[in-house]
């Protein structure tokens, strides 16, 4: 099938690498043109395992085309994903512009019979805005469809996400519509549940929000384990082996990042208040995650009461591993508690410090976790990428000039940092 997605960004990108992968012939439009001349070159502008070959196979294959006008989109394809971002306004407000701007776009270029899938996290109603800006400049009356496919990729994991779906959601107000987005996932192996499109739109914004709420809760746990003297993974093991709650999800740690959670979160409670709901539950799932980098601050100034000249080594800066994002990473937070109370900041990330240092500049980048530990006062880890988990820890122990290490995502095992010699502290244990 031809399809034609509107936005590059991590889930245009993907969506379309993964479409031209399954077989159909996709045309991806961005108006970035140093994206897209990036992207034509083979060049993936972020980090994301698996994407840059699955694009740089389909651009070969004549399957994946880049252009930065929706117009080529748009005549030749049947299909147009709208994918363009949907950032924060200042009151926590999705700003929709690009999206309704891409639908005018589309609308004002139609020749014939077009789907028009949202595919951005959008508030519940937005497919009925698109579909009023699209009918205001429909002149010719081409006759389309609207519809809603929430995307529940990963970053990170984003293409077996995409390719090996837990579920597939199709929100749609016509049989033809629905037949052709049934034909379109045909080739993927997942439930696929058929809504309306506001129940499509709503089923996006929940599952963020309850997964956040696991997150949060967990976290509140960790800190009763921290005050009873429970252990966090045993709690977690122990609740998650009921199938109705699951194991995923349950891990403490420095709060939850990113740029879906925080920023849907907020959107939702926001949504929930102008259609009259105060959700109240959510608006505390967010406390929690707010007081979750405070708590972690704490632990390291417990151990070092006057942070004022002393050396920080954080390991992690991304807001979780396999990323170099650090949009909304709780490292920002945690290294500017730690700076504001007059701590200096080495740090290593194995992606992420590019990006980092456009708006950490006042850190020293490391070139690996040793140069980190080198004379630092402590150990500080953010974000658990494997290969912290293999540290040659005696050798970090001789180069830090206090053995303390504060770990935020509970990748050792207290009893073996004590044996070892350390002064450790981790989450809910
Ligand atoms: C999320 C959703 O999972 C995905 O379905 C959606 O479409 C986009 O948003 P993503 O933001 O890539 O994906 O990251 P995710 O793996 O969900 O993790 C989000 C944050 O929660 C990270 O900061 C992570 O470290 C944290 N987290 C996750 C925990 O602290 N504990 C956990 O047990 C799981």
């Amino acid at each position: 099938m031809k399809i034609g997605v509107i936005g590059a960004g991590y889930v245009g990108l993907t969506t379309s690498a993964c479409f031209a992968h399954i077989g159909h012939s996709v045309i991806c439009v961005d108006n970035d043109e140093e994206k897209i001349r990036t992207l034509q070159n083979g060049k993936i502008p972020f980090y994301e395992p698996k994407l840059k070959h699955l694009v740089t196979k389909n651009v070969k294959s004549k399957r994946l085309k880049f252009t930065t006008k929706t117009i080529e989109a748009v005549k030749e394809s049947v299909i147009l994903f709208i994918a363009v971002s949907t950032p924060p306004k200042k009151t926590g407000k999705p700003n929709l512009s690009y999206v309704t701007n891409v639908a005018r776009e589309i609308s004002s270029t139609m020749n014939e019979y077009k789907i028009i899938v949202e595919k951005s996290t959008v508030p519940v109603k937005t497919g009925e805005k698109v579909k009023e800006t699209i009918n205001l400049y429909n002149k010719n009356n081409i006759p389309f469809d609207v519809a809603s496919n929430p995307e529940f990729l990963r970053e990170g994991s984003a293409v077996d996400d995409f390719l090996q779906p837990d579920r597939i959601v199709i929100g749609v107000e016509s049989k033809r519509a629905k037949d052709i987005l049934l034909e379109l996932y045909k080739p993927i192996n997942a439930p696929i549940l058929v809504t309306d499109i506001k129940s499509a739109e709503l089923i996006k914004h929940a599952s963020n929000a309850f997964l956040a709420m696991k997150i949060s809760f967990i976290n509140a746990i960790s800190v009763i384990c921290e005050m009873s003297g429970a252990s966090i993974e045993k709690v977690a093991r122990g609740i998650g082996l009921d199938k109705r709650i699951g194991l995923n999800f349950l891990n403490a740690g420095v709060g939850y990042g990113g740029f879906c959670f925080p920023k849907d979160l907020k959107a939702f409670i926001q949504i929930a208040a102008e259609l009259g709901y105060d959700f109240r539950l959510l608006k505390e799932v967010e406390r929690i995650n707010e007081e979750q980098k405070q708590r972690f601050f704490n632990k390291v100034a417990k151990l070092l009461p006057n942070l004022k000249n002393k050396q920080i080594g954080i390991l992690g800066l991304s807001f979780k591993p396999n990323t170099d994002d650090i949009r909304f990473a709780p490292s920002i937070d945690i290294i500017s508690r730690l700076q504001t109370a007059g701590a200096k900041i080495k740090a290593f990330d194995p992606y992420a410090m590019n990006n980092a240092k456009k708006i950490m500049p006042n850190i020293e980048y490391c070139k690996n976790p040793y140069q980190v530990a080198e004379n630092s006062d402590a150990l500080v880890i953010i974000t658990e990428w494997d290969d912290f988990k293999k540290l040659d820890l005696n050798k970090i122990k001789k180069l830090l000039k206090r053995p303390i290490v504060v770990d935020g995502r509970n990748i050792y095992d207290p009893k073996t940092m004590g044996k070892n010699g350390f002064i450790y502290q981790s989450i809910g244990r």
